[in-house]
């Protein structure tokens, strides 16, 4: 029997498939000495803004930084509330604390992202905001969530972090709300060499807030400290590599959603399981599938099958969602989130 040796993610392969572009790009810009907030860290934000249609991005070292630098940049009190799907990374929520408020996990719809109806009935009287997560590359049905939020005057930020390339309503998951994330990690599907992240952000008060934050409280005009900051920049040498590998993204997004349809074609027979929407089924919602999540009952049986056959899978955050954190103080209920953690797993 042939085996494969398909992981889950293939890392090596970032660099051994793009080598010769990588070492050129890695050469240009270190013989030029331009390693910090540099052209082509420039480049790169003024690329990423026009592909989402924003006004801005910044460039910083990860995405749970983007989104404790735009929360601070807006603003939260102690105890102030966020509501979040419970179907996240931990950083959505840990970011949330980190800015001083209070994360509220809430539970997950048909289609796995946040519930509308589980956002209305989480709202309190110290409820701020809610971030919704843009979950495996999907945009969530934004039109009730941006509902709920004017109905009781909250803000909206987006984890974006998962979803570049991905659209509602023709309009960029990023830019729903105040600010996004977006990250750039190795694993991503635009990816970098390691870790790098970048927020998006429209108005220009909270724009030069978010820049500042991100460089020691320095503005972006005169480099004139403002306030106090940290440091998360996106290095420029990772921009640059970042910049080429924006120009094939919509290639590499095509490819993804064929692989998708061919999963749907293949798959849909099969009772045990419970596909994501398939592409073009939903004509609202382009999907980017950063990752191809469905339910399967006896899910660690496929998954020790998959294995034995060499093909890796993945279940999301080491299995664990946001509200079963109870060790972190987590008190909710999320039944539908517990019953899809029982079954989920990732495909590539
Ligand atoms: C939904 C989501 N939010 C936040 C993050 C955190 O991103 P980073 O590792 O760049 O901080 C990730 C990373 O996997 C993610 O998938």
């Amino acid at each position: 029997m042939i085996k494969n040796n398909i992981p889950f993610f293939d890392y090596p392969r970032l660099w051994n498939d793009n080598k010769n572009d990588l070492l050129k790009i890695i050469e240009e810009t270190s013989t030029k000495g331009r390693f910090i907030l540099q052209k082509e860290l420039i480049d790169f934000e003024l690329s990423l803004a026009k592909y989402t249609n924003s006004k801005f991005a910044v460039g910083v070292g990860n995405a749970t930084d983007a989104m404790e630098i735009f929360l601070e940049a807006i603003g939260i009190e102690k105890e102030d509330e966020i509501i979040i799907s419970s179907h996240t990374m931990l950083a959505t929520a840990s970011a949330i604390k980190v800015a001083g408020g209070v994360p509220v996990p809430v539970d997950i719809g048909y289609d796995n992202l946040i519930d509308p109806k589980c956002i209305q009935e989480a709202i309190t009287s110290r409820t701020i905001g809610i971030m919704p997560t843009q979950l495996n590359g999907r945009t969530c049905d934004m039109d009730p969530i941006i509902k709920i939020a004017e109905k009781h005057g909250l803000f909206v930020v987006e984890d974006a972090a998962q979803a570049l390339g991905s659209t509602f309503k023709g309009k960029a998951a990023e830019t729903f709300g105040l600010a996004s994330d977006r990250s750039f990690f190795q694993a991503k599907v635009l990816g970098c060499l390691g870790d790098a992240g970048a927020v998006w952000v429209s108005d220009d008060n909270l724009y030069e807030r978010i820049y500042q934050i991100h460089d020691h409280g320095r503005d972006v005009k005169d480099g004139e400290v403002k306030r106090w900051g940290r440091n998360s920049r996106l290095d420029n040498i990772q921009a640059a590599i970042l910049s080429h590998k924006l120009k094939s993204y919509k290639s590499v997004i095509e490819r993804r959603r064929e692989v998708a349809t061919i999963y749907t074609e293949r798959l849909s027979h099969l009772n045990e399981l419970a596909l994501p929407v398939a592409p073009g089924a939903e004509p609202d919602h382009f999907d980017v599938f950063q990752n191809y999540e469905l339910t399967a009952q006896h899910r660690n049986e496929l998954k020790e099958f998959l294995s034995g056959k060499g093909i890796g899978t993945l279940i999301q955050w080491g299995g664990t969602a946001i509200h079963q954190f109870k060790q972190l103080g987590f008190t909710q209920e999320c039944p539908k989130t517990d019953a899809f953690f029982e079954e989920c797993i990732c495909f590539q």
